[in-house]
């Protein structure tokens, strides 16, 4: 196999003569002597042009979903470069406060939201709540009763439409946990009841139909399904929700976060949509704008069946191989354009077989112990859903651009592992 493409790499990424790979005008090795590995590092322009990208796209407005990547220094990036930010748990909403975003630019979702953090939402003011059940309508209510505002909020409607990615992934089939169904009448039911109710203020309709999807004609879909509805239900704003995918490997190609908007935009004229389109990508905005570095610390062929490469994480990074059976590319930080003619397992250092990061993997044939091996985009879903398995230490993240970097998480340490730890 060649070198692995250029352009799943971050934007700024380059290969100096000696071909090292450096990122925002850092050198990898050098930050891994740094800060060690596992090692997540972003390349902060290619986050403002993501972000630049998607607000130029949706001018009526656009959240980055945090789940995909969140911490202090990524929340106050897409709030600098105009975007909201969409948050699912009261924890979302505490990273997002407290990196300074104004509570009038966060959208509040989940589908089995508590009254404590409805209340927390409510108290600070957030500028949507999406309203996922009957029971979180109970729950508003309730809260109205006791005394709190009434919030502006989006019904979350569930189109039942499938979209072309993995079944996990897929949200807004008929048999979903997500949003209110479209066919029996509920959604029409919710809508109603919201537009009624003086403990809520409604805005209009929300549909996520699924991340990692490719085809600009899902998105289509399900802007077709949902016109009608929209219209009926007096909506001032409808929200398409993210789910735009990334090419990860080698044969795989996505549309660009304009390719995008410029597709949903054109739906909806063509539709009748009249109301503003809002929207809230996460994958796109991330992922290709990071890698991780490993140490390689165990070649173990096994004769006459495959030789495992063995690096110091795993799936407590990086879970989406065990999870989704996902592919990354591999290669190593000394020799970004070599040609990768050995085939081996890339695997963590957890205590199970499935802990693997790349199955098939493609390398170069003097890979060696202590090599620092680079999986490239794995800005989106790995940090976020990242573990303490086995005790791991989650790894640092840092940022890069114009020849600097800075470390915007640290390395956890055996301390705060145990300052929970209080039974003793
Ligand atoms: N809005 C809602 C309501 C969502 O549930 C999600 C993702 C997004 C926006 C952002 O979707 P994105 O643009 O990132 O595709 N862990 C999985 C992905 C789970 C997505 C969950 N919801 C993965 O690693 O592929």
């Amino acid at each position: 196999m060649t070198a692995v493409r250029r352009d799943l790499l971050p934007d700024s990424a380059e290969v100096g003569s000696s071909g090292r790979l450096s990122i925002g005008g850092c050198d990898v090795l050098e930050l891994v002597s740094e800060h060690g590995t596992p090692l997540f590092i972003y390349d902060e322009t290619h986050l403002r042009t993501r972000c630049r990208e998607a607000v130029a796209g949706f001018p009526d407005g656009v959240a980055y979903a945090t789940k995909a990547f969140l911490c202090g220094a990524m929340a106050r990036l897409a709030y600098e470069e105009g975007m909201d930010l969409d948050v699912a748990t009261g924890g979302e909403l505490a990273v997002a406060l407290r990196a300074g975003v104004p509570a009038d630019r966060l959208v509040f979702h989940g589908n089995n939201k508590s009254s404590a953090e409805l209340a927390a939402a409510i108290d600070v003011g957030v500028k949507r709540v999406v309203v996922d059940n009957s029971d979180e309508l109970d729950r508003l209510e309730n809260l109205h009763r006791t005394g709190y505002q009434a919030p502006s909020v989006l019904i979350r409607v569930n189109p039942a439409v499938e979209a072309h990615t993995h079944e996990y992934l897929q949200t807004g089939i008929a048999d979903s946990k997500f949003g209110f169904p479209l066919d029996g009448g509920e959604a029409a039911a919710a809508v109603m009841r919201a537009r009624a109710s003086s403990a809520m203020d409604y805005h209009g309709v929300h549909a996520h139909i699924g991340s990692q999807v490719y085809a600009t004609s899902s998105f289509r879909k399900a802007l077709e399904v949902l016109a009608p509805f929209v219209e009926e239900s007096g909506a001032t704003e409808l929200s398409v929700g993210g789910g735009l995918g990334v090419a990860y490997v080698g044969d795989e190609t996505a549309p660009t976060i304009s390719d995008w908007a410029h597709s949903v935009a054109e739906a909806a004229g063509a539709l009748g949509i009249a109301c503003r389109i809002t929207a809230e990508p996460g994958r796109s905005i991330v992922a290709s704008a990071a890698v991780t570095a490993y140490t390689v610390g165990v070649i173990k062929p096994i004769s006459g069946i495959r030789t495992y490469v063995a690096v110091d994480g795993g799936m407590s990074d990086n879970p989406r191989p065990v999870l989704y059976g996902s592919g990354y590319e591999a290669f190593l930080a000394r020799r970004t354009d070599a040609d990768r003619t050995m085939p081996v397992r890339i695997v963590g250092k957890h205590c199970e077989s499935g802990d693997v990061i790349v199955a098939e993997a493609m390398v170069p044939d003097d890979i060696a112990i202590d090599d620092v091996l680079v999986t490239p985009v794995t800005g989106a879903y790995g940090h976020s859903m990242g573990s303490n398995y086995n005790m791991a230490l989650r790894p640092p993240v840092v940022f890069v651009s114009n020849g600097a970097a800075r470390l915007v998480v640290r390395r956890e340490t055996h301390e705060d592992l145990l300052r929970r730890d209080v039974g003793i």
